[in-house]
């Protein structure tokens, strides 16, 4: 079987690759490396000991896609590709949708025209807005508060009418929740450019030096400790989880959504404990004003993940910190070499 993965050169793409062709699936790689370099993919192959077909492309340009699907047999994509930087969407909404929502339309209207019609979307537990409760299901109200969250939307909705309109789709929509950790090797992970938005990075980045501090974003939430509460789960695990939906997405008779996470919240002072203990690193923090468009707890029920994929996280917090460490330790500027 062979599998088209946009944006396989990032960060959940760059461990997907792994584990696809390590399970024997033939892979093409399509990246424009917008926020990718070229030395994840030299690094995977270093991994799986074999060369990676990459298609340097964008999933904008029709031409692009239809050069790799008339080369390649593709019989299902596993679709990445898009930009995730939510301050950024508020400021580039156009940018957003067009690289998030008009690429994604793009790319079903050539895998339709090469009648490849499997594809497995990276969707975000950012769909679900602020939810009355937690743990989330999958039937949970959806709204968006920022472009990037309404990208994602968009492109879900956008799948299910296309599949209303060909009930030969077969469509899985993944909801991740907070993917954080890397490869056991410590060669590839998480590569942010300049200030990371996310937790794990900046904390793996003080911890190694390159910051003096982290900021904790408010103290007086409704939590354990009063900080934010999520769910981060191992970007192995979340790999791993494309490939159980890939194994069965020819079973499904209707498009699938599906939660991603591990089930267990982590406030952020936990995080930072984590964190210490797995790098022998102190990491030095402030608390500060909260971030806008921040809530309180997030953290998902994978018991449909169960359920339909039999898949379910089993790497905890210390794996999580333990291998963030061990790639951000060996590699302190990322891809930089
Ligand atoms: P990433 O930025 O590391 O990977 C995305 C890849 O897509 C990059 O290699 C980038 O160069 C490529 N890309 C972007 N636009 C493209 C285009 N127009 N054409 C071709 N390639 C393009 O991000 P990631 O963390 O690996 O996330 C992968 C997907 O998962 C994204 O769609 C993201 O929105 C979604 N997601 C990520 C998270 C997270 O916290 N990392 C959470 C939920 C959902
Ligand atoms: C953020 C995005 C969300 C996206 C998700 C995964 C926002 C508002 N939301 O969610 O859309 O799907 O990333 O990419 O950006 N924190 C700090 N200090 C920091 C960074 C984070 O205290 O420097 C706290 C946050 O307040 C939060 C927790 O750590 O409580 C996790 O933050 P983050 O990693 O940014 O993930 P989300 O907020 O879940």
């Amino acid at each position: 079987m062979k599998v088209l993965v946009t944006g396989g050169a990032g960060y959940i793409g760059s461990h997907t690759v792994v584990l696809l062709i390590e399970a024997g699936y033939e892979v093409v790689v399509f990246d424009n490396f917008s926020n990718a370099s070229k030395e994840s993919i030299r690094r995977v192959e270093a991994i799986v000991g074999k060369k990676i077909v990459v298609v340097e492309g964008d999933i904008r340009y029709r031409e692009d896609l239809a050069k790799v699907f008339s080369s390649h047999k593709i019989d299902a994509v596993i679709h990445f590709a898009g930009l995730k930087a939510v301050g950024e969407s508020v400021e580039q909404p156009l940018r957003y949708y067009d690289n998030n929502v008009n690429g994604s339309v793009v790319l079903c209207e050539v895998m339709s025209e090469y009648n490849c019609k499997s594809i497995i979307f990276s969707s975000s537990a950012t769909v679900y807005g602020d939810p009355h409760t937690t743990p989330i299901l999958e039937d949970f109200p959806l709204s968006a508060t920022n472009p990037y969250g309404r990208s994602k939307l968009m492109v879900e909705e956008i799948l299910r009418d296309v599949y209303l309109s060909d009930n030969e789709w077969k469509i899985v929509l993944l909801r991740y929740f907070n993917p954080v950790g890397a490869h056991a090797s410590g060669t590839i992970g998480e590569d942010p450019n300049g200030l990371p938005n996310n937790l794990m990075p900046f904390i793996s980045q003080t911890a190694v030096g390159k910051r003096e501090y982290l900021s904790v974003f408010g103290n007086d939430y409704d939590t354990v400790d009063g900080t934010g509460v999520r769910d981060y789960i191992h970007v192995i695990d979340l790999a791993q989880g494309h490939l159980n939906a890939l194994d069965r997405i020819r079973n499904f008779n209707e498009p699938m959504t599906i939660n991603l996470g591990t089930g267990n919240g982590y406030s952020v002072l936990e995080m930072v404990e984590a964190f210490e203990k797995a790098s022998a690193k102190k990491v030095p923090y402030k608390i500060v004003e909260r971030r806008v468009g921040d809530i309180a707890t997030c953290f998902a029920d994978p018991s449909y993940a169960k359920e339909v994929l039999d898949w379910e996280a089993t790497r905890g917090i210390d794996e999580m910190c333990e291998d963030t460490w061990r790639w951000q330790s060996q590699n302190p500027n990322g891809y930089i070499i």
